[in-house]
């Protein structure tokens, strides 16, 4: 049993998705697509990771729809957020600073499309994030 989820939409390219995937294998965590649905059962779950694509310097609606609809039962747990974007370097870096803000979680990172990849096809940035997650 795991205690992570990763939380997730992708729009047309499905990078969030693959990242998603690839996380979630390397934790052992559960994946949700909010594509799927909207209401999902946290209590099983102390950390939650967030997964959202930026378009047109935006998180994906229904991301945000979600950390709304569950402000008070995320309060009680660890969420992180990771962003799939096509900006890097310090705007990027700019970027992801304000759509953390925006979400109101503080513990971001954010992977560029064209970003070195690992083995699996994903961005090698992802690799150090699962290492901190592992703590
Ligand atoms: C219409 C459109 C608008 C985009 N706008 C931005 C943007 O404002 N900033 C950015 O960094 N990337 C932008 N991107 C790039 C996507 O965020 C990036 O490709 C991301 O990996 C998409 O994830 P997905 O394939 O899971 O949807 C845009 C992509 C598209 C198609």
């Amino acid at each position: 049993m795991t205690d992570t989820a990763i939380i997730y939409a992708s729009s047309v390219g499905k990078h969030v998705m693959k990242t998603a995937k690839y996380i979630a294998a390397e934790l052992g965590a559960d994946t949700f697509n909010l594509k799927d649905l909207m209401r999902i059962n946290m209590d099983e779950y102390s950390h939650i990771i967030i997964g959202t694509p930026i378009n047109f310097g935006k998180p994906s609606k229904k991301v945000v729809d979600f950390l709304n609809a569950n402000r008070e039962i995320l309060a009680k747990k660890k969420v992180s957020l990771f962003i799939c974007c096509m900006y890097s370097g310090d705007k990027g870096a700019a970027q992801c600073e304000t759509v953390s803000n925006s979400l109101g979680i503080p513990d971001a990172v954010f992977f560029p499309d064209k970003s070195e990849k690992n083995e699996a096809g994903v961005s090698k940035d992802a690799d150090a994030f699962i290492a901190r997650m592992r703590g």
